[in-house]
Parts: C-alpha cells; structure tokens; sequence
C-alpha cells in the first residue's frame, strides 16, 4: 500500500463530519454497512465518505485490481479536484482503514450528473457493496436537487446498473463519442 498523501482536504457537503484523531484528517461519512469480511471478536464496519482525503497510490491499487489500465496519477488527480462528488467505501479496523470502493461524479450543479470510475475491490464483490456505494452517490446527487444521472456502463456490467434503476438508450437516446483520431 502507498504511503499515505492527504491531497484532498474535504470539501463542501452536509455530511456527518467526524475528526479522524489517527490521521490527522477530517473525513466526512455518510453512511456504514456491514463488513462482510469481518471476523468474529474484530469490530470491522465498512463506511461511506464524501471527503477527498484520498490516497493516490492507494486509489491506483485499488483500479489495479480488476485489472483497469492505469493512468497518470496527475490526471487522476485533477479528475478528482475537478469532480463534483467523491464517494469512497472503506473497510475499517480500530486505526486501520482500507480504500474497497470508489466512485465520482461530474456535474453541472444544477441539472446534469454523470457518475464515473465505479470500482469495488474483488475481495469484497458480490457483496451488496457495490449496489450501497451506488445508493449512496445517487441519495448525494438527489440531495443537491440533481435530477439527470447518466453513467457509460461497460458492456458486462449493464444489468447491475438496470437493477439500480438505471436504463440503457431511454427513448432511443444513443451516447456518442468523439475521439482524437474520429474523422470529421
Ligand atoms: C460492477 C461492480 C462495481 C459491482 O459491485 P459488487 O459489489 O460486486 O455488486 P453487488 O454485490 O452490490 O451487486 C448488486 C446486484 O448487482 C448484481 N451484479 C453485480 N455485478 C453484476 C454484473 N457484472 N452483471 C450483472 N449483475 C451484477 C448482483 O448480482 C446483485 O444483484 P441482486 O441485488 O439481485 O442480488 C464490481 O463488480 C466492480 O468493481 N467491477 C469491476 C469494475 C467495473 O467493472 N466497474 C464498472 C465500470 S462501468
């Protein structure tokens, strides 16, 4: 695991904040699960934050681990500055806490939300994690009165999000895109 980097101090958000002694950082969480790893007489719960208190080497281990390509941690890192909303998943154990899920999302603040970069760790899929971090950042986008949530869903990943609610092509409606090397 990287060492830890506190390069996103948290911002914005009605979330329960709660001073993280151990680190020295202010996390803000918004929601606990049941960790489904958890041993027996070891208190371990998983959490739900919206802060960017986040690890960037932790971050890419995580996207390592199902086998996602890297990218430059500099982009990575002002894709998340940039973004409207972060939501972690984290498995915690007394002072140790572990990155198991992520997500983000883009937004216009007012209208548009487009959420990318859903990732849960392999040790903790099939889990109903993965279902509760997307509740978790679709209840955050509706709190700030958002009401287009889109997503690009790969394409062995497009019943999860149909079970979320979401629907591929409403209407007809194709997503489309434009690469550097697209003719025009
Ligand atoms: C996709 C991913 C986030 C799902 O997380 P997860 O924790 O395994 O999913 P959950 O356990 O919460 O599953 C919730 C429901 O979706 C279903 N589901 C999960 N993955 C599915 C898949 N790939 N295809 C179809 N259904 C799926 C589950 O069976 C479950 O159904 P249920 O509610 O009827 O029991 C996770 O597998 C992952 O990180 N994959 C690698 C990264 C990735 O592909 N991200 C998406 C990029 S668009």
């Amino acid at each position: 695991m990287g060492f830890w980097k506190n390069l996103f101090n948290g911002t914005g958000g009605t979330a329960i904040a709660t001073a993280d002694s151990a680190l020295g950082v202010s996390t803000q969480v918004i929601g606990e699960a049941a960790n489904p790893r958890a041993k027996a007489g070891i208190e371990s719960r998983i959490t739900f934050r919206k802060d960017r208190n986040i690890d960037l080497y932790e971050l890419e281990e995580l996207c390592d681990a199902v086998g996602w390509s890297r990218r430059p941690l500099r982009k990575v890192k002002k894709a998340i500055e940039h973004s409207f909303l972060v939501v972690t998943m984290w498995e915690v154990r007394g002072n140790y806490r572990r990155m198991v899920g992520f997500s983000r999302a883009t937004s216009d603040h007012a209208f548009n939300a487009t959420i990318w970069d859903v990732v849960i760790h392999p040790d903790f899929q099939s889990r109903g994690l993965g279902k509760a971090l997307m509740q978790n950042i679709v209840r955050e986008l509706r709190r700030e009165d958002i009401s287009n949530i889109t997503l690009f869903a790969d394409p062995q990943v497009v019943k999860f999000y149909q079970g979320l609610g979401f629907k591929p092509d409403p209407e007809g409606i194709k997503g489309m895109f434009w690469y550097p090397n697209s003719r025009y």
